[in-house]
């Protein structure tokens, strides 16, 4: 409704609102490391292109006459109520794109009613953005540190600073091959960027102390790297730069970091273990396979997250919702199934639903609303992809989220 009222008053919105046109006037605004980082995939980008073309092989079928006048998109996932079927993507090192990124995806997030989940590898400690949230629930996204002490250090600051769930990515025991990232020389977290979360953390400082302490086999030199490494952390964490360039702890702290980030040894089991760590709900992100899906069922866990990290992982992987088709064929109806990797506009979120999502997260689109608009834009982003997705279910006859099923959609003839 609001979009239509803007739009036939003429007022020209800062945020295009489809996605080609938001992506090409977001990539204007990017430095060319943050469009490498952000817009990029892994190896020679197929995993992204399947994730599109998964969609094109859908068709909406339109119904006439049905009468239905009012909508519902509201739903209920791992106990936090949702307005619509959308969450935003946790999205690490987002000041790239923009200082107190984070911050400002919350705001935005909070303005259009939807939650975001806060990325491990955020810009900003959590408790920070939480507050930025204002009341609109929030999950905290969780990489599986090799120190268990962290994980719940993580966990119990999630916890307090009032997460509704814990959501524990899968794909990333290390990161995949970015050939974009990797010809710039850029990746962010080398130099320290998307660290907030551990640098705010006592258990990781402590971590990090204690490596400052060991003697070197090399003394530290004041590389360019480092002074950058510390400026970008200075920006990032309380303290400042005078402060830390007098301290050893950046350099350490940015080393213990990719230490211990993420643990490749997990397993089934450890991760059962975090149902008796925490009282949250737990979902997991990053599960391609039916066989995994069931897995983690049996870990305890209350959701998971079809994806394929927006393609950034695997190159040449499954479509996330090819995925998504055979993990619910799999398992049946009830167990939560949220989807990402691909959404692009409201019918994507529709056909996914149709498909057997109980809801969407949104990656990119939303960093692109960050880069042209801040807190604004990405409110803008996500009003314009429930609005179409609203206008979607009023021409296919669906009044609410339950009545969306795979008998709206036939596939693309060949
Ligand atoms: C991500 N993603 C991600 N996922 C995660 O669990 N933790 C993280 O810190 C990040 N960081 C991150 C940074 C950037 C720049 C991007 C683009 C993505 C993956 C993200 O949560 C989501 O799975 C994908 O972005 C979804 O795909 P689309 O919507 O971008 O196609």
């Amino acid at each position: 409704g609001i979009v239509y009222r803007e739009g036939t008053l003429g007022s020209r919105p800062s945020v295009p609102t489809d996605a080609a046109e938001l992506e090409r006037r977001a990539r204007r605004r990017m430095s060319r490391a943050a469009w490498a980082y952000v817009a990029g995939g892994a190896g020679e980008g197929a995993t992204m292109r399947h994730n599109r073309e998964a969609f094109d092989r859908w068709r909406i079928v339109p119904r006439m006459a049905h009468g239905i006048v009012e909508r519902d998109l509201s739903t209920e996932v791992a106990g936090t109520p949702l307005r619509a079927p959308l969450l935003l993507a946790p999205v690490g090192a987002g000041a790239l794109v923009r200082r107190d990124s984070d911050v400002h995806i919350a705001q935005g997030a909070a303005a259009a009613g939807v939650p975001y989940v806060l990325s491990n590898q955020g810009c900003s400690p959590m408790e920070r953005t939480a507050a930025a949230m204002a009341g609109t629930p929030f999950w905290f996204q969780l990489y599986w540190s090799t120190d268990e002490p962290l994980v719940d250090s993580l966990v119990g600051r999630a916890e307090a600073c009032g997460a509704r769930a814990i959501v524990v990515t899968l794909d990333t025991t290390l990161l995949g091959w970015r050939p974009q990232d990797l010809n710039l020389g850029s990746l962010p977290f080398a130099r320290g960027q998307g660290i907030a979360q551990y640098t705010s953390d006592p258990r990781f400082m402590q971590l990090a102390r204690e490596r400052a302490a060991t003697p070197r086999t090399a003394p530290t030199r004041v590389t360019l790297g480092a002074i950058r490494t510390l400026l970008s952390m200075s920006r990032e964490h309380p303290g400042g730069f005078w402060r830390n360039l007098r301290s050893p702890e950046p350099r350490a702290a940015v080393e213990t970091f990719l230490d211990i980030y993420s643990n490749p040894g997990l397993d089934w089991s450890r991760l059962s273990t975090l149902r008796a760590r925490t009282a949250l709900p737990i979902l997991v992100k990053g599960v391609l396979h039916p066989d995994d899906a069931r897995r983690a069922l049996e870990a305890g866990v209350d959701g998971i997250i079809v994806s394929n990290h927006g393609g950034r992982q695997v190159d040449n992987a499954i479509a996330s919702l090819d995925a998504l088709v055979s993990i619910r064929a799999a398992l049946g109806p009830s167990p939560t199934l949220l989807l990402d990797s691909g959404i692009r506009t409201g019918a994507d979120v529709f056909v996914a639903l149709a498909l057997g999502a109980n809801a969407c997260l949104l990656g990119r689109p939303h960093i692109y609303g960050l880069a042209l608009a801040g807190a604004d834009g990405v409110r803008q982003v996500v009003e314009n992809v429930v609005a179409e997705l609203d206008l979607t279910m009023a021409l296919t006859g669906t009044a609410s989220l339950s009545s969306l099923s795979p008998s709206l959609l036939t596939p693309a003839p060949h």
